[in-house]
């Protein structure tokens, strides 16, 4: 349970209040940078951490991304000229490059410099593979980028997508790491239960629902391993990475040398929309067509998981067609027959529970057991950081380790003496031409 102070500063995300001070010194994945295909393309809205903003892809192919209101008097340049190097505002015609320096000024005399006191409020952007990644701190220069496996593979290897969830960041990330829903909220009944293989880590999953949480910090956040019993003499371990400051890796699941490892970001839009990031990835080779299809049937527009028409809001790509209007499209046949919850996919489960908590989640009102100690964990350590910056100045956790990114998830059986860190610190680096450890 957190009191309200903690929980607002814990939820609170908009410029000037702590946790936005402290997500601020990370760089953030903005957006994918597919979707701004040509240069002069048309702008698209973004909003992070409560600010609304304006990507296009300069004539350069450089990316711009700044405040989406004109330094003149705010109208938004969603409805601007992406032309020649600068996104002119269709209001009076100023321009302005992706830097935010106003370029032109075509409704001045020819002789003012008023044009060159003016700057929009413009991001440093980076595009590295297939992200756009957007540094909204104050640090000049910025820091590097978090050395993520999966930011740092060839195309073929890597699978982006994203869905937007309408509540708070922190509820979604709590239920990132919370490993203890898995065989509720995810679990199959019936036949679909029975048709998972003996011996395989999904199987010890549903088999053992009341998992151990240990949790170790590191200095690019936390691991978090989950015991389940597996045979009489061997635990299952799912071990899981959180990542400073709002990323994971899920432990992978399938044959050794098979198994992708996949992961989520969550990026908080403002206090009560996050955009979820899912990514998948293979370490040593490209993902297969099956692998893609099982993405791309979830967020094509066909089926249960399909996707709404797009808008041009920001995530408007990426808010699913199963929702709050119509009850995720859970049903109660499919939770006698199928699904322990009735939703019928995975994403959309995790959705709807968490958007049903609230869009902020009071958590003056919880009762905390012992499965939640990931979450305890989680808490305390984001909350003093963001208290030890606005107190001390201190730079958050991560930043200045962006290397340290570099790890995977796994998951392991060992015999029930072994230490599953001891065993997990062997696998768990994400070194080239290594093998995810998956059962
Ligand atoms: S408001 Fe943009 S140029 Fe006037
Ligand atoms: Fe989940």
């Amino acid at each position: 349970m957190l009191n309200r102070d903690e929980n607002d500063l814990l939820a609170r995300v908009g410029p000037g209040t702590p946790m936005g001070a402290f997500l601020r010194h990370y760089w953030m994945p903005a957006c994918i940078a597919e979707e701004l295909p040509e240069p002069d393309g048309a702008p698209m809205r973004l909003q992070l951490l409560g600010e609304d903003l304006i990507a296009w892809r300069n004539t350069d192919r450089s990316i711009g991304v700044m405040q989406n209101a004109c330094p003149h008097r705010g109208a938004s340049l969603f409805f601007g000229r992406n032309e020649e190097n600068g996104l002119r505002c269709v209001y009076h015609g100023w321009k302005f490059d992706v830097s935010g320096a106003c370029i032109d000024m075509p409704n001045e005399p020819a002789e003012s410099n008023f044009k060159h006191k003016i700057k929009a409020t413009a991001y440093t952007v980076i595009e590295r593979g297939g992200v756009v990644w957007v540094f909204m701190g104050a640090a000049d220069p910025a820091p590097a980028l978090p050395a993520f496996e999966w930011n740092l593979l060839p195309p073929e290897q890597v699978s982006l997508s994203m869905l937007v969830q309408e509540c708070n960041w922190a509820q979604a990330v709590e239920g990132g790491i919370d490993s203890s829903h898995v065989g509720f909220l995810h679990g199959k009944l019936g036949s679909a239960l029975a048709a998972i293989p003996a011996g395989t880590g999904r199987y010890y999953s549903q088999k053992d629902n009341a998992p151990r949480f240990e949790v170790m910090d590191t200095e690019y956040g936390m691991v978090i391993g989950a015991r389940r019993n597996a045979e009489d003499d061997s635990y299952y371990w799912r071990i899981s990475q959180f990542l400073y400051p709002f990323y994971s890796m899920i432990p992978p699941s399938g044959a050794l040398g098979a198994a992708t490892v996949s992961g989520h970001a969550w990026v908080p839009m403002d206090d009560h929309h996050v955009m979820m990031w899912e990514i998948e990835w293979h370490p040593n080779r490209a993902l297969t067509a099956k692998e893609r299809e099982r993405e791309l049937a979830n967020k094509g527009t066909e089926g249960p998981e399909g996707m709404l028409p797009p808008s041009t809001r920001p995530g408007g790509r990426w808010y699913p067609r199963l929702n709050d209007a119509n009850d995720y499209g859970q049903d109660y046949e499919l939770q006698r027959t199928l699904w322990f919850s009735g939703v019928p996919s995975t994403q959309i489960q995790d959705i709807a529970i968490q958007e049903s908590m609230g869009t902020v989640y009071d958590r003056t009102k919880e009762h905390l057991g012992s499965s939640d100690t990931a979450i305890i964990h989680y808490r305390r350590r984001w909350i003093a950081g963001a208290k030890a910056l606005a107190e001390t100045g201190e730079t958050p956790p991560g930043v200045t380790v962006p290397d340290s990114y570099a790890v995977r998830s796994a998951s392991l059986v060992l015999p029930r003496a072994t230490s599953w860190a001891d065993e997990g610190r062997k696998v768990w680096f994400a070194k080239k031409d290594t093998t995810v450890a998956s059962v």
